[in-house]
């Protein structure tokens, strides 16, 4: 009787819902990522990165979009295109700008996101893979703004992509001829302004959806680390809910939208009253056309590449009969991919900094001021003493990861709580 009842009570909406997930899984699938999805309830607000990273790019795939509309790849057109954006096209300056901004805030989003990974360990087993994915991601961040600074084709985009595509002549052998491939001419021309282009608003963005939607299906699979490091799943009631999780939605959503709030009060300032950012965002000799005959008196990249940058400068010598531009190369190389070691690297029998010893404290602020300073000299002319500078803080970078087996093994760790503190 009761339970007759209780089906008189279907709603249309439910018996809708019911016709659906009989033939695709939309309530299990929002139970299982959404409501059903236990976060650990010491989450902080690091823990909001991941998600204004989904917001920023949303941001940069429909801005791009709209860019695309008006802007025309073409050597006569590119920069004249982006003018005819910035002044003609109604709000144009607008979808413009927060693309550029935009760019900017990935990267800043991104290097918090992963500054998080490193403190709390959550590059440890079992998230490995999902570390893996997001090292991925990062890459293809990199070579998706690398690709999007030339299209404007003003001076620097021209200078800078020419930089760092001739880098690859310094490989032994094949280092010329990939150069002319990538570029597919003998210089920088139209003909690589097109193949950005298409990589740039094709498959590059394609690839970052499909990441990020791998990433967040890793990240479901396993379950969320927090700040203490310790797995909640272990410490589960009778009906398998882990004692120190509550459901991602609503709880979890709630707090990243007031962090939403936050960060597009902070994103809207910078778009309306700073784009350029003092040439940070936006670099003063690209307000010019792009000349294959006038190199700029001094060429660097947008912000978040000039750690990298400070790193390639930083060899100097040529060794074992290979130039200074291939060592170069190669630290540069390292740099970018020793972080996939970490899960191999860090011997650490806990994994949130809070419960680590002295020494990986150390280590990890060292780190972060090393990448700083390393960020600052990219950025600087490579005067005598500010290359000796880069080469220091470089081997403090390489310091951070090599050093790791042996300090996360010889440094004495806290015991790490039963549960979530
Ligand atoms: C498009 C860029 C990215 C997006 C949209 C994204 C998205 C997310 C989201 C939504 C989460 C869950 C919420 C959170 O923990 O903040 C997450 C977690 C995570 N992400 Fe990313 N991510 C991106 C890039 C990266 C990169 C570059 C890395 C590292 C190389 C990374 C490593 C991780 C790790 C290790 C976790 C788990 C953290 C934990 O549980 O403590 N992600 N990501």
């Amino acid at each position: 009787m009761a339970e007759a009842n209780l089906e008189d009570k279907k709603t249309k909406i439910d018996e809708a819902m019911e016709w659906v997930d009989a033939r695709f899984p939309a309530t299990e699938t929002w139970e299982y990522h959404l409501s059903k999805y236990w976060a650990p309830k010491n989450h902080n607000y690091y823990y909001v990165f991941g998600f204004l990273g989904i917001i920023v790019l949303v941001n940069q795939l429909l801005t791009g979009i709209w860019l695309t509309m008006n802007y025309v790849p073409t050597d006569e057109r590119a920069f004249a295109s982006v003018e005819y954006i910035m002044r003609d096209v109604n709000y144009g300056w607008l979808v413009r700008y927060l693309h550029s901004t935009g760019a900017s805030a990935f990267f800043v989003v991104t290097y918090i996101h992963m500054y998080r990974a490193l403190a709390y360990g959550s590059y440890k087993a079992p998230r490995e893979l999902l570390w893996f994915v997001g090292m991925a991601i990062f890459l293809v961040l990199m070579a998706e703004g690398f690709m999007g600074y030339l299209l404007p084709w003003g001076n620097m985009s021209y200078w800078g992509a020419q930089v760092i595509i001739s880098l690859f002549g310094a490989i032994p052998f094949v280092g010329p001829d990939i150069v002319e491939w990538a570029r597919g001419d003998f210089l920088m021309s139209e003909v690589a302004l097109n193949r950005f282009f298409a990589l740039h608003v094709v498959l590059l963005p394609l690839l970052l959806v499909a990441l990020v939607f791998v990433h967040i299906v890793a990240l479901h699979h396993v379950g969320s680390n927090n700040p203490d490091g310790i797995e909640i799943k272990k410490k589960k009631d009778n009906q398998g809910i882990p004692l120190d999780g509550i459901p991602f939605w609503p709880y979890s959503i709630v707090k990243d939208l007031f962090a939403l709030s936050v960060f597009l009060f902070i994103f809207l300032a910078i778009v309306f009253f700073a784009p350029e950012m003092g040439g940070y965002f936006l670099e003063i000799p690209n307000f010019e056309k792009a000349d294959p005959l006038k190199t700029p008196a001094h060429i660097a990249p947008v912000w978040y590449y000039t750690p990298f940058y400070a790193m390639l400068r930083a060899a100097t010598y040529p060794l074992f009969g290979m130039s200074a531009k291939f060592w170069g190369l190669v630290v540069m190389g390292g740099a970018i991919a020793l972080p996939l070691a970490l899960p191999w690297l860090d011997k650490s029998p806990v994994k949130s900094i809070r419960y680590k010893g002295v020494l990986s404290r150390w280590a990890l602020r060292i780190f972060v001021v090393s990448f700083l300073v390393l960020g600052w000299l990219g950025v600087m002319p490579a005067t005598k003493t500010y290359t000796i500078m880069a080469q220091l803080f470089t081997l403090i970078y390489y310091a951070y990861f090599v050093l790791m087996p042996w300090y996360t093994t010889v440094e004495l760790t806290k015991p790490e709580p039963e549960r979530v503190t």
